[in-house]
C-alpha cells in the first residue's frame, strides 16, 4: 500500500490576544509564574463574531484554496467546544466553503483527543479508497472561569489537515500506542460554557496516559526511543509537555534534553490551549521552523482529559519544505489585536453559546464571521463578497 498521511496542514486563530503579563499584573501574580512556571506568554481570544466554525473554516479555506475539493468525500470536525448539541460544526464549514453535496460530515468529541481520533478515521477511509481525501478540522475555544488557576491556560485556535495517499508532508505509520482510563480530571457538563478541572489530577492523568501509550506502542513492536527524531505533544500549557516528556525519558531510561522540545512550543506559547488543535499547531511549528526533517520520524502525543491518549508516529516526507506554510502562522499571530484585561473579561462574560436571537458586531478580519442567532439558529457569512 502506498504511503498515507498528512498532505497539508493549515492553522487559524482568534482575532484578539491577551498578554499574560497584563493578566499577571491584574491578579498580582509574578509574571515568571506564567512565562517559566507554565511556559505561556499569551493566549488568543475570539472576537464576538468568531467561534469554532469561523476559525475552522478559516483554516480549511487555506487547504481548499490550495488543493481544491476534488476527492473530498468526508469532513471530520473535532471539537469539545461544540456550538450545537445536534448539528455538526463541520456542516456550517461545508456550506461556507461550498463543498460538494456528496460529502459526509460529522463531529467528534473526546476532549482534546478528538483531532487525533479524526486523523485515525481519515487514514482508515483513505486506506479503503486511496483516491479519496479527508478534510479533518480541529477547532476549540478553551474557556475556564475567570479568577481560577486555569484562567491563564485558555486559548483559541483551529487546524485543518488534509489526509491523503502519497502525502506531501508526513506519512503516518500504521502502529500507534493507546491508553484510556476513566478519570475526572477535566470535564464540561452540558449546562456549562466553562470547563471544570482538577488541575493537579489533570497533570498526573496526562503523564499516566503518555507513559501508558508509550508502553502500548512498545509492546506492539513500535519504534525504539532513539529512532524518534522529534516529539510534539498536546500542550494545554507548554510546561506540561516538558513535565510529561521528562517522565517518559526516566521511564525509558534515556537522558532528557528539554531544548529538543522548544521548537514545538513556539506557536502554542502564544495561542494558549486550543484543545483538539493544540498538538497539530505544535506539529505546524516544527514543520515551519525546522529545516532538517527530511525522512525523520516524529512522535505525536495526543491527550484528551477523561481520559484518552494516543502516541502516533510519522515519517516526514523528503521535500516537505516546499509544501509547508512557512510564515503564515507567525503573520496571523502578529496580526492579533491586543485586549486589555477588562476588554477580555467582557468578551469572556459574553462568550457562552446562546439560542437567544442576537446580532454580532462586525469585528473579525478573518474570511468568515458568526453573524448571530436568528430563530434560534446560528448564522455565518463570508466577510468579503465572493469575487
Ligand atoms: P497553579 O495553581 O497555578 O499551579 O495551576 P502551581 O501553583 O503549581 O504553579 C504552576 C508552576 O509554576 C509550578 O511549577 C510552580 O513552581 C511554578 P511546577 O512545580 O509544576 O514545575 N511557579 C513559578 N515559576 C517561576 N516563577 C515563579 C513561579 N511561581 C510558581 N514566580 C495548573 C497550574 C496547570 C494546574 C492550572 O493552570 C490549571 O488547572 N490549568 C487547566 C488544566 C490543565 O491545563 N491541565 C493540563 C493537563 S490536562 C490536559 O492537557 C487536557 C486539557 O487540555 C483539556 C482536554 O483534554 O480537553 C486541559
Amino acid at each position: 500500500m502506498s504511503a498515507i498521511g498528512i498532505h497539508d496542514l493549515a492553522v487559524a486563530t482568534g482575532h484578539h490576544v491577551l498578554e499574560l503579563d497584563d493578566l499577571a499584573e491584574r491578579l498580582g501574580v509574578d509574571p515568571a509564574k506564567y512565562h517559566v512556571g507554565i511556559g505561556q506568554d499569551a493566549f488568543s481570544v475570539p472576537a464576538p463574531d468568531e467561534d469554532i466554525v469561523t476559525m475552522g473554516a478559516a483554516a480549511a479555506k487555506q487547504v481548499i484554496d490550495r488543493h481544491g475539493s476534488d476527492g473530498i468525500r468526508t469532513v471530520l470536525f473535532a471539537t469539545e467546544s461544540g456550538i450545537d448539541q445536534s448539528k455538526a460544526a463541520g456542516v456550517f464549514v461545508h456550506g461556507l466553503l461550498g463543498l460538494p453535496q456528496a460529502v459526509r460530515v460529522v463531529e467528534l468529541k473526546q476532549a482534546c483527543y478528538g483531532g487525533a481520533a479524526a486523523l485515525q478515521l481519515a487514514l482508515g477511509i483513505v486506506a479503503r479508497n486511496p483516491d479519496e481525501r479527508v478534510l479533518v478540522i480541529a477547532a476549540d475555544v478553551a474557556r475556564y472561569d475567570v479568577d481560577t488557576a486555569a484562567e491563564p491556560t485558555q486559548g483559541a485556535g483551529a487546524v485543518a489537515v488534509l489526509v491523503s495517499a502519497d502525502p506531501d508532508l508526513i506519512e503516518i505509520e500504521p502502529l500507534s500506542g493507546l491508553f484510556t482510563a476513566d478519570v475526572d480530571d477535566f470535564w464540561r457538563p452540558n449546562d456549562r460554557s466553562t470547563a471544570l478541572v482538577d488541575g493537579r489530577l489533570s497533570v498526573s492523568a496526562y503523564v499516566d496516559a503518555f507513559i501508558g501509550a508509550w508502553d502500548d506502542l512498545a509492546s506492539r513492536g513500535g519504534p525504539a526511543y532513539d529512532t524518534i527524531d522529534r516529539f510534539v505533544h498536546h500542550q494545554p500549557f507548554t510546561k506540561m509537555a516538558l513535565k510529561a516528556h521528562r517522565k517518559l525519558t526516566q521511564h525509558v531510561g534515556v537522558p532528557f534534553d528539554e531544548t529538543e522540545l522548544q521548537t514545538g512550543f513556539t506557536y502554542n506559547r502564544q495561542v494558549g490551549n486550543t484543545y483538539t488543535a493544540s498538538l497539530w499547531i505544535a506539529l505546524a511549528a516544527v514543520l515551519d521552523l525546522d529545516d532538517d526533517l527530511d525522512g525523520t520520524r516524529v512522535g505525536m502525543f495526543s491527550y484528551g482529559s477523561g481520559s484518552v491518549g494516543e502516541l502516533i508516529t510519522g515519517i516526514v516526507r523528503p521535500g516537505y519544505r516546499e509544501y509547508r506554510r512557512q510564515g503564515a502562522v507567525r503573520a496571523d499571530l502578529e496580526a492579533r489585536v491586543p485586549l486589555t484585561v477588562d476588554a477580555y473579561r467582557a468578551l469572556h462574560a459574553d462568550g457562552a453559546a446562546t439560542s437567544q436571537d442576537v446580532d454580532r458586531p462586525r469585528v473579525t478580519a478573518a474570511p468568515f464571521r458568526f453573524a448571530g442567532v436568528l430563530g434560534g439558529a446560528r448564522h455565518y457569512e463570508a466577510t468579503t463578497p465572493a469575487a
